[in-house]
């Protein structure tokens, strides 16, 4: 029986995950430890079945004697860390918060990790000040390792990071790689990269059984409408603008967020401890064809709709600052080597996920009544100003 510790899982991929990994797994108990930020929400857990093989834990990850807790009270063998600040737009608003839950928060989940599995190096105050601890000294202090029955070739920890972190391509550049260089470009991405570094350092110096996957934008249910896909839905249903950022020529690479969490789980259970993966849906369609799609899609399932044609609300708007024109991810590694590929199309996951926000009104009313939404909707939108 395996022990996993989700981090982020009242989240948009967390969630979805949670559900994944306890159909998928029997032998898993989960422990989803999540702050509840605004993007969290037990809404997106709440039929959830019964079941003895999870616990939900309300809790910040920055906070170290909490996060030992955890460790101390269950035998956590396996980490898989979503929890962080998300939003891009968000990050260029108010770095601070990004800075200090993706960074220190990853950086204390590492600490805690490297306590609970490593023999080698003892939590000594005198190896953090930079002087070597005598054998004497790592000997007396070895009671610091409470779950002594961990082989550490039994543990893992998972972190799930982003293919923002690798900046922004040209035209004719080639999709991102493993090999690609780190060039991040708003504060998000930066603080994202700079927990990638924390985590590979860690697997380095010290030996932790990490595994690092970079993923593209994902989409589907319980998405917070904040991001674009969510947004686009619930405003053209809504009969409200369409806000496109700049020309919409922007391209993303789109994955369907149930593919993400079988990748996750491929990663998990068969990827090389020390390796990173990168994850994508092999797609390139501007943002543009994005809405235009949910669009066409919004046309055949609501036909006596006042606003249809649909895209008749796209509404050209002020760009993001630093906004990056082009992601692509190269999935080849993840599927020569795990088998890994993605099940679902753009129009088939976009369907899907359009369904799925229709059959779902009283998820969306919990989640966009809350206040913080629409402060959040007058904050970006309102003062953003029209463009082309
Ligand atoms: P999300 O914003 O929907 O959820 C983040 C979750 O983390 C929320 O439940 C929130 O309450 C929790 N959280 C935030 N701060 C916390 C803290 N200090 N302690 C504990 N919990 C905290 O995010 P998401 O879209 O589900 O993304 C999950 C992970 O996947 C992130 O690490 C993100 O960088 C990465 N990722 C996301 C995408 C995407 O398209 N959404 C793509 C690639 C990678
Ligand atoms: O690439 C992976 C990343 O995808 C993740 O690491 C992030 O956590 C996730 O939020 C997402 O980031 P994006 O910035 O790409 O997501 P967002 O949905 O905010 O925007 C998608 C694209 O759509 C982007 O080019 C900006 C554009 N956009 C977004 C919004 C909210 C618009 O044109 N209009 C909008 O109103």
């Amino acid at each position: 029986m395996k022990t996993v510790l989700v981090t982020g899982g009242a989240g948009f991929i967390g969630a979805n995950f949670v559900r994944f990994l306890l159909k998928a797994e029997s032998a898993v108990n989960i422990i989803n430890l999540d702050a509840l930020t605004y993007a969290g929400s037990l809404e997106n857990l709440k039929d959830l079945p019964e079941s003895d093989r999870y616990t939900f834990i309300q809790g910040d990850i920055c906070d170290f004697g909490q996060v030992n807790g955890i460790f101390q009270r269950y035998p956590i063998d396996t980490v898989v860390h979503f929890a962080a600040e998300t939003h891009v737009d968000r990050s260029i608003l108010g770095p601070a918060q990004f800075i200090k839950t993706n960074i220190m928060g990853t950086f204390t989940l590492l600490e805690v990790s490297r306590l609970y599995w490593l023999r080698r190096w003892p939590h000594d105050s005198s190896i953090a000040h930079g002087r070597s601890a005598s054998p004497e000294q790592v000997r007396g202090k070895s009671a610091w390792l409470v779950n002594k029955t961990l082989p550490v070739d039994k543990a893992r920890f998972h972190h799930v990071s982003t293919d923002e972190v690798y900046g922004s391509l040209r035209p004719d550049e080639p999709a991102f790689s493993e090999q690609s260089p780190y060039a991040p470009n708003s504060p998000y991405a930066a603080s994202k990269a700079s927990s990638d570094h924390l985590v590979r350092a860690y697997g380095h110096t010290y030996g932790l059984p990490v595994t690092i996957t970079n993923c593209s934008n994902n989409y589907g249910p319980y998405q917070f409408p904040e991001k674009l896909v969510p947004l686009v839905i619930l405003n053209a249903l809504e009969g409200k603008p369409l806000p496109v950022y700049g020309d919409g020529q922007q391209i993303r690479d789109w994955l369907y967020v149930e593919d993400h969490c079988e990748a996750i789980l491929r990663v998990l259970f068969k990827g090389k401890v020390g390796e990173t993966y990168n994850i994508g849906g092999n797609n390139q369609p501007t943002n543009l064809e994005v809405i235009q799609t949910v669009c066409t899609i919004l046309d055949e399932r609501r036909p006596s709709s006042p606003y249809v044609p649909h895209n008749q609300l796209i509404h050209y708007v002020n760009d993001r600052p630093g906004h990056d024109r082009r992601y692509a991810m190269d999935t080849s590694k993840i599927k020569r080597e795990l088998g890994w590929q993605p099940r679902h199309s753009l129009n088939a996951g976009l369907a899907k996920t359009v369904a799925w926000y229709l059959d779902h009104p009283e998820w969306v009313e919990a989640i966009r009544k809350r206040g913080d939404y629409q402060t959040w909707i007058k904050q970006n939108y309102e003062q953003r100003g029209e463009s082309l």
